[in-house]
């Protein structure tokens, strides 16, 4: 128990001063390192009292869940967050990202960054001194993930082995649990309508990492991908930025409905998980949402857990 403690301990130290741009930035047993400490946090078993850090906000997209907990996070490890929202900031007048980037890390001990593109939150980390976090592009959400995997250990224990099945659009959440859930020996499941499948690079990344035989699989029959599954994740059809194409979407994902006739299909003790927001009666019925089988608030708090667990370990608070 000694060794695997200093496993732990090793693991979470190595993250000092890292960026967590991607799912796969951090190895098997560091990902598996912050779900345990995220875990000892949640429980009360461990405090960290960091000490007056400030962590830089800067979100180019909406969000309700990223922004509080990465807020209350900070607050509970005895720092304070700094909203750097691009239009009040010279960012929205054209200032450039390198000069931003330099300066914000003058003041700031971490940046956490949600925006459009990877590549930009890419070059902040570039031009930063301190650690870079992403805070969803339209590429990945790994902050989500950690939070996603959190919950699903907490209902059924050690994850090497579980399957989980996700149904809907091939975007950054499925690409986020794709990485995560490979690393961390989860077989993850994408059920979705052709045409809108997760990017073959992610795809072929996730299997090159996947740790203890885990499957990572792509399947157009939203029932074969669900079957058996210890958890099944929906996410909306369209994310933010593709507003404009909702209309077409709903069309295409119209058999993608995650409901209970499809949850009849997953285990019996299956959990339902979404990141949310949700749109009920479009990706999850509203049964299925409210319905006995949901972790979804529980999915929606572990989001400031495993972000103080990720805060406290990449500003060296361990
Ligand atoms: N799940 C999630 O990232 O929610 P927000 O967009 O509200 O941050
Ligand atoms: N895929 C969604 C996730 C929101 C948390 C989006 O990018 O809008």
């Amino acid at each position: 128990m000694a060794t695997a403690a200093a496993g732990v301990a090793a693991s979470l130290t190595a993250l000092t001063g890292r960026d967590f741009l991607s799912s796969a930035d951090f190895s098997a047993e560091e990902t598996a390192a912050l779900l345990e400490l995220a875990s000892q946090l949640k429980s009360g078993e461990r405090r960290i009292d960091l000490g007056n850090r400030v962590l830089g906000l800067i979100f180019t997209k909406a969000s309700t869940r990223t922004r509080v907990s990465f807020s209350v996070a900070m607050t509970r490890l005895g720092g304070q967050t700094v909203d750097l929202n691009p239009s009040v900031t010279q960012l929205g007048r054209g200032e450039p990202l390198q000069d931003t980037a330099r300066v914000l890390s003058r003041y700031c001990d971490a940046l956490a960054v949600r925006t459009y593109a990877q590549q930009e939150i890419v070059d902040y980390a570039h031009w930063s001194t301190v650690p870079v976090i992403n805070a969803l592009t339209d590429l990945e959400h790994p902050c989500q993930a950690l939070a996603d995997f959190l919950t699903m250990r907490e209902v059924h224990g050690d994850l090497a082995g579980q399957t989980l099945a996700y149904i809907g659009d091939g975007n950054n959440v499925a690409h986020s649990l794709m990485l995560c859930g490979a690393l961390l020996g989860v077989n993850v499941r994408i059920g979705c309508p052709e045409g809108f499948e997760p990017l073959s690079g992610i795809l072929d990344q996730a299997r090159s990492l996947a740790q203890q035989g885990a499957s990572i699989e792509v399947l157009s029959d939203p029932v074969e991908a669900v079957r058996g599954a210890q958890a099944v994740y929906t996410d909306v059809w369209a994310s933010m930025g593709q507003e404009e194409e909702q209309h077409e979407r709903e069309q295409a994902f119209a058999a993608f409905c995650l409901d209970q006739e499809l949850m009849g299909h997953a285990a019996a003790d299956a959990i339902v998980l979404h990141c949310l927001p949700a749109h009920r009666g479009e990706e999850i019925t509203a049964e299925v949402m409210e319905g006995a089988s949901s972790r979804i608030f529980d999915q929606a708090e572990n989001r400031l857990h495993a972000q103080q667990a990720l805060l406290a370990a990449v500003l060296g608070g361990l």
